[in-house]
């Protein structure tokens, strides 16, 4: 496992557009409010106006590749916890199909009432994971895009938790969330660092400052195998793992994503390298007596 360092720019405000770009170093997250403001919030938007819209303005991207995973592992007959649902984005869909679907997250979001105006009446808990556990059982928990948040102990904790909440043979799903730790994606990561700051560098040449934001402390990133051993050293079997998304990393790199539209023949050609720093990898472990 290893830390988790992200730089990316952005342009200033208009009303600022004149001031030179800075460079600032964005601090680790740190409360819920952070965290939910930097993934761009919960609060009610234009898009809970109908299903149509909900779906159109979030059902992209990653969002696709988990439905396709969640749609061959979740079944109608059973009790399943969603942990960090967030907007129930992917819950949503299985909800609308009469799924039985508890979701929880750190807080509960403040667009609620509109997504049960959208998807019917459903329970949001408050839950923090690494702090506490429900009472009753499960017989699938699934969590999407979370465990880069947590250091050693905390998915300790939430691999116990869940252990604890799910019944006998019961099923937990976990996404990676975020391409893996390993020397391709090392040296990605540091290239995709280097790459923002001479964009930077550029940009104040062509008179279009831009600012450079690096984030040293972004969560983590952790191999197959971390996973899977921290999984079986709680009493999980491993059954399963696959592979998403091999374009997501490629094209954080802006020079990549802007010539690989222009030159087709780029693709094929960064593939093998796509492959190997997959987004999104999904386990599936199973609780053992
Ligand atoms: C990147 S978001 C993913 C949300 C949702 N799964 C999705 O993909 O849209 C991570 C979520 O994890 C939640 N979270 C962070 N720490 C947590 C904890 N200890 N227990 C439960 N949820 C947590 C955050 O509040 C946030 O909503």
């Amino acid at each position: 496992m290893r830390v988790w360092f992200k730089a990316w720019l952005e342009r200033p405000h208009k009303e600022i557009s004149n001031s030179l770009g800075k460079i600032i170093d964005a601090p680790k997250d740190q409360s819920f409010t952070d965290h939910t403001t930097a993934i761009g919030g919960y609060d009610p938007t234009a898009a809970y106006q109908s299903k149509e819209d909900f779906f159109r303005t979030y059902f992209t991207g990653r969002y696709v590749f988990w439905h396709e995973f969640l749609e061959k592992h979740l079944k109608a007959t059973e009790n399943i916890l969603s942990i960090a649902s967030g907007r129930c984005i992917n819950e949503s869909h299985f909800l609308l199909k009469g799924f039985q679907i508890t979701c929880s997250d750190l807080e509960i979001i403040p667009s609620y009432e509109q997504a049960k105006n959208l998807f019917g009446s459903f329970r949001y808990l408050a839950l923090d994971i690494t702090q506490q556990r429900l009472h009753e059982k499960f017989d699938t928990i699934f969590a999407l895009s979370l465990i880069y948040i947590f250091d050693e102990n905390q998915f300790e904790r939430f691999l116990k938790n869940s252990y604890l909440m799910l019944e006998d043979r019961g099923n937990l799903l976990v996404d990676s969330a975020g391409s893996n730790d390993g020397l391709i994606s090392l040296i990605w990561d540091y290239y995709l660092w280097w790459e923002c700051r001479a964009i930077y560098f550029l940009m104040i040449i062509l008179k279009r400052p831009c600012n450079l934001y690096l984030k040293r402390h972004y969560g983590f990133k952790r191999s197959d195998l971390d996973i899977i051993e921290a999984a079986r050293s709680q009493g999980f079997i491993f059954c399963e793992q696959q592979d998403f998304d091999f374009e997501t990393e490629l094209n954080r790199s802006q020079i990549y994503s802007r010539l690989s539209k222009r030159i087709p023949f780029l693709k094929l050609l960064f593939r093998p390298i796509g492959r190997r720093i997959p987004y999104i990898r999904m386990f599936k472990f199973q609780k053992t007596n």
